[in-house]
């Protein structure tokens, strides 16, 4: 069956809309601290409080195709089926129906909407173990409706449980797992869904999420969901009758366009894998600059990430003879020719979008090909010690690494993220001693620290009146929250006993009548003489309070959240005042840019 991209997507929500179930649409990208990942990783992500049983707003029945941003693979991007973003279009029950119903839907779907032949389709089931019972149920269910039972395989939890790695307190279960053939040609006598020859093709599962996840094994949830999970682009590419994803309408275009602007080909390995990179990350790139929740590319962080993977499209580009500039063309042709449906708000920013990838080619490239150089000249300098050494000495073992020093000059001096490093290196057979450049990472951080002689809340000193400017900025940041909105969120904060300064995330400047209220806001707070309380809870409950601030990664961790009567909640390590009657009077004396998509806030108690 050859379907398009746009297609794919209507059949899955119209199929699991008649089946009483309400589209939610996708959420962001960017993490909010729930599960302490970075980015959303999987559909069931942003659901996890109403999987874990809070009742969600639209229903029991839920779908929608969720964008997702996976990094660990970065590496593996340009071979045909890694991606750093994809989508997986997913359906839910929360505590409403279970194996019986989700079964024989998954099954029509594939079988009805997707023309596949009910003999052919594979099926593999949780074989049990100490966690939970061996999922008989399922299996039993999957044979009534037609699945032959040679094609129904039991599996361990390496293969059918799923859970988000690395966390707890989050939803999991045994899963079901759909496969089919590409072809009938078989490789070998036995070759089934276990050969490595890549004739099956796994494009989805079905979790029966019923356990949620502890420090030390599982306990059961009170209700049981479904958690529907298939790949986007994987089916796609298996329903158009390729292995290769960037085959796919998803591509063809961009892939098309730095064809024709390199007049390099595709079938060139070298060029294929170029042009694999620069679509990918420029794909990635523009789905978190232009997310709800958008990101710019900084050196912490998530921002980071972002940077890795624009600085990365940008060298391919070098492979490819083609000016950086054309990440801009392949990113138009992905926000008005691809995701103009599905995110209609990248449209809207398109040109904000376009400006940021430009900013950050425009810097990039006026330090790439100088990183290159000092790049040869480490390679240079360490081929000479090993020519000399190999003079003196018949046996020694020429010293193929770059150290730690010499990565984090390029990282420092010419904003060389480590892999890019990495990844030259190995170009050319050399190591990068990544413990090296870690430790030196360190050394400069710890410097730089002391010279500014802040710690983590911003505060030079617990005096008194740095203290009453901590509390005063709590107040800042829910009122600019209340003026400007929630694209508001702390990037910096710094006081001395004279002044506070807070940074956030805001992308023009503020207008006269805003900073007005703002200031308004607080001393009315002021006015109202509200009562700091300071409770202590694990980071869990922080979050269901709806407190805002830096969510750690860690699970379980007990954390300090601040109420400043109804206006302020937020997790902060403190000092504060008692009463915000404390504070006198507020001023913004600054509203100023403090880097791209940052603006800086000054102010003062008088
Ligand atoms: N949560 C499941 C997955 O990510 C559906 O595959």
């Amino acid at each position: 069956m050859k379907i398009t991209s746009k297609q794919l997507r209507n059949k899955w929500l119209d199929f699991y809309q008649n089946k009483g179930h309400v589209n939610i649409g996708a959420v962001s990208l960017i993490g909010d601290g729930t599960t302490g990942v970075m980015f959303n990783v999987a559909g069931m992500q942003p659901l996890m409080p109403y999987l874990l049983g809070e009742p969600h707003p639209k229903g029991k029945r839920l779908c929608n195709i969720q964008g997702c941003v996976r990094t660990v693979d970065i590496e593996e991007v340009g071979d045909p089926t890694h991606f750093t973003f994809f989508e997986m279009m997913g359906n839910w029950s929360l505590g409403d129906y279970f194996k019986k119903e989700k079964t024989a839907w998954s099954v029509e779907f594939l079988t009805k909407e997707l023309g596949f032949d009910i003999n052919k389709i594979c099926s593999t089931v949780f074989e049990g173990n100490e966690s939970a019972p061996r999922d008989e149920e399922t299996a039993t269910l999957l044979k009534n409706l037609g699945i032959k039972e040679e094609n129904i395989f039991y599996m361990g939890k390496k293969d059918n449980w799923w859970e988000l790695e690395g966390t707890t307190g989050t939803p999991c279960g045994p899963d079901n797992e759909w496969f089919y053939p590409l072809h009938d040609n078989k490789c070998c006598d036995t070759c089934d869904i276990n050969c490595s020859c890549g004739r099956y093709v796994e494009i989805g599962n079905d979790v029966y999420m019923q356990y949620k996840k502890e420090q030390d094994g599982y306990s059961p949830l009170d209700h049981k969901n479904v958690d529907t999970g298939f790949g986007f682009e994987r089916l796609l590419t298996f329903l158009n009758g390729f292995t290769d994803g960037y085959k796919t309408d998803l591509f063809t275009s961009v892939i098309a366009h730095l064809e024709k602007v390199s007049g390099k080909s595709y079938e060139d390995p070298v060029f294929c894998r170029a042009m694999r990179i620069i679509a990918d990350h420029t794909r990635t790139g523009l789905m978190l600059i232009g997310d709800p929740n958008g990101i710019v590319p900084s050196n912490t962080g998530a921002g980071y990430i972002l940077r890795r993977l624009l600085r990365r499209a940008i060298r391919y580009c070098r492979t490819l003879e083609i000016s950086s500039d054309e990440l801009l063309n392949v990113a138009s042709i992905f926000i008005d020719e691809i995701y103009d449906e599905a995110y209609p708000f990248l449209v809207e920013k398109k040109q904000d979008i376009l400006d940021k990838i430009k900013a950050e080619c425009t810097k990039f490239e006026s330090t790439l090909a100088q990183g290159i150089k000092e790049f040869d000249k480490c390679i240079d300098g360490i081929n000479r010690k090993n020519t000399f050494m190999a003079q003196k000495d018949a046996n020694y073992v020429a010293d193929k690494t770059i150290n730690g020093k010499q990565a984090f000059r390029l990282y420092d001096t010419f904003g060389f993220p480590l892999e890019l490093t990495v990844e030259l290196a190995e170009e050319r057979g050399y190591t990068v001693d990544k413990e090296g450049f870690n430790a030196a990472f360190k050394e400069h951080q710890e410097k730089s620290k002391a010279n500014i002689g802040t710690f983590k809340s911003g505060l030079a000193d617990t005096g008194v009146a740095t203290t009453r400017l901590h509390t005063a900025t709590h107040l800042l940041q829910a009122s600019l929250r209340r003026v400007l909105g929630d694209e508001v969120k702390q990037k910096g904060s710094n006081i001395t006993a004279e002044r506070l300064r807070f940074d956030f995330s805001f992308s023009r400047p503020m207008t006269d009548d805003e900073i007005k209220r703002t200031e308004e806001l607080v001393n009315k707070a002021i006015e109202d003489k509200l009562q700091v309380v300071c409770q202590e809870m694990p980071i869990e409950d922080a979050r269901k309070t709806g407190a805002i601030g830096l969510f750690g990664d860690k699970y379980g961790e007990v954390v300090k959240v601040y109420s400043i009567g109804d206006f302020s909640k937020e997790l902060c390590a403190g000092p504060h005042v008692q009463n915000t009657s404390e504070l006198g009077h507020f001023v913004i004396t600054k509203e100023q840019s403090s880097s791209a998509g940052v603006r800086r806030i000054k102010a003062e108690l008088r």
